[in-house]
C-alpha cells in the first residue's frame, strides 16, 4: 500500500477517540471512508468533520458484536464505493474488575466487543479486501495485549486474543499469497474517553480510575496515535506500538519474561485504586 489516495477504508468505533482521528486522517490523505459506531451522536460529529474536508464518507450505526449486521454492512460498503481496501477494527470498551468479583456476563461482554467484534469485522471484510487486490486488515489490540495487569483480566484476555488472531492471519495471508497485509496495533495510554466510558465490577470507583488514567496514564493524543498507525500501515508493519510508554513496557516484558508480573503488580497497586 503506497498511499491512501483513492483507497476505501472502513473504521469501526469512529464516533470518538482513536477511531475518529483515524477516519479524519485517512480522509485528509485522500481515502474514501466508511465510518460506524454505536454512538450515533459522536459518529455524526466525525461525519461532519470529514464532509468539511470534502472527502467521500458513508456513516452508519453498527454494533460490532452483531455478526449478521456486520456481514450485510460489508456488502453495503462494497456496493457503495465499488471496492474495499482497508478495515480498521478499532471499536472497543474497557472494563475493570478482578476475576473474583467479575461476573461471567462482564467478561463475556468485553470478549464480545473487543475480540469477537474484531473477528466479525475481519471475516466480513476479508473477501472484499482480497478482491480489491490491495487490502489491509488493521486490528487494534493494546499494550494490554502484550502483558497483563491485575484488575484487567477480561480486557487482557480480549486484547491478547486480538493479537494472536491477527498475527496468525498475517502469516496466513502471506503464505496463501493473498493481496492482504495485516497489522496489529498496541497503543499505550491515549487521551480518549475510553476510561470515562468504562464499566467496572460492583464497588469499583470508576470515576477515580478514569481520573488516574486521564492524569497519569494517557500521554499520547488520538491524532498522534492515528498518524503512527497510518505510518505503520504504509510501511506494512506487523506490529505498531504507540507512545514511549508502550515501547518501554514492551521492552521490559521482553527483557524480564514472566518476571514483569512481579514488577508491574507492585506499580499498578500503587498507581490505581483497588479493582476488587
Ligand atoms: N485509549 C487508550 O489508552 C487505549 C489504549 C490501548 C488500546 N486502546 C484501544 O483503542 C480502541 C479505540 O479506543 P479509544 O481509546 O478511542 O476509546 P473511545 O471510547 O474514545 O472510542 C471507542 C469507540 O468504540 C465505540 N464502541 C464501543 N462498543 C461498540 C460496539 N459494540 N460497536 C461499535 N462501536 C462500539 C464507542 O462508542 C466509541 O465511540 C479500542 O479498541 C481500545 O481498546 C485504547
Amino acid at each position: 500500500m503506497e498511499g491512501f489516495a483513492g483507497k476505501v477504508a472502513v473504521i469501526t468505533g469512529a464516533g470518538s477517540g482513536i477511531g475518529r482521528a483515524l477516519a479524519i486522517e485517512l480522509a485528509r490523505s485522500g481515502a474514501k471512508v466508511a465510518i460506524s459506531d454505536v454512538n450515533t451522536e459522536g459518529l455524526a460529529v466525525t461525519e461532519e468533520r470529514i464532509r468539511s474536508i470534502g472527502a467521500p464518507v458513508k456513516a452508519d450505526r453498527l454494533d460490532v458484536t452483531e455478526r449478521e449486521a456486520f456481514e450485510l454492512y460489508a456488502d453495503e460498503v462494497k456496493a457503495h464505493f465499488g471496492k474495499v481496501n482497508q478495515i480498521y477494527n478499532n471499536a472497543g470498551i474497557a472494563f475493570a474488575g478482578d476475576v473474583e468479583v467479575s461476573s461471567y456476563k462482564d467478561i463475556e461482554r468485553v470478549m464480545d466487543v473487543d475480540f469477537w467484534g474484531v473477528v466479525n469485522g475481519t471475516k466480513a471484510f476479508l473477501p472484499h479486501l482480497i478482491e480489491s487486490g490491495d487490502g489491509h486488515v488493521v486490528n487494534v489490540s493494546s499494550v494490554f495485549g502484550l502483558f497483563s495487569v491485575p484488575g484487567q483480566a477480561a480486557y487482557n484476555a480480549a486484547k491478547f486474543a486480538v493479537r494472536g488472531f491477527t498475527e496468525a492471519l498475517r502469516q496466513e495471508m502471506a503464505q496463501a499469497k493473498r493481496p492482504v497485509k495485516v497489522t496489529t496495533v498496541h497503543p499505550g495510554g491515549i487521551k480518549t474517553g475510553i476510561a470515562r466510558n468504562m464499566s467496572a465490577a460492583e464497588g469499583i470507583d470508576v470515576e477515580a480510575l478514569a481520573k488516574t488514567f486521564d492524569k497519569k496514564l494517557a500521554s499520547t493524543s488520538p491524532e498522534k496515535a492515528a498518524q503512527v498507525i497510518l505510518d505503520g500501515v504504509r510501511k506494512n508493519k506487523a506490529r505498531v506500538l504507540i507512545g514511549n510508554d508502550a515501547k518501554a513496557l514492551d521492552a521490559i516484558v521482553r527483557l524480564t519474561g514472566s518476571g514483569y508480573q512481579r514488577l508491574f503488580s507492585g506499580v499498578i497497586a500503587k498507581a490505581l485504586p483497588n479493582t476488587h
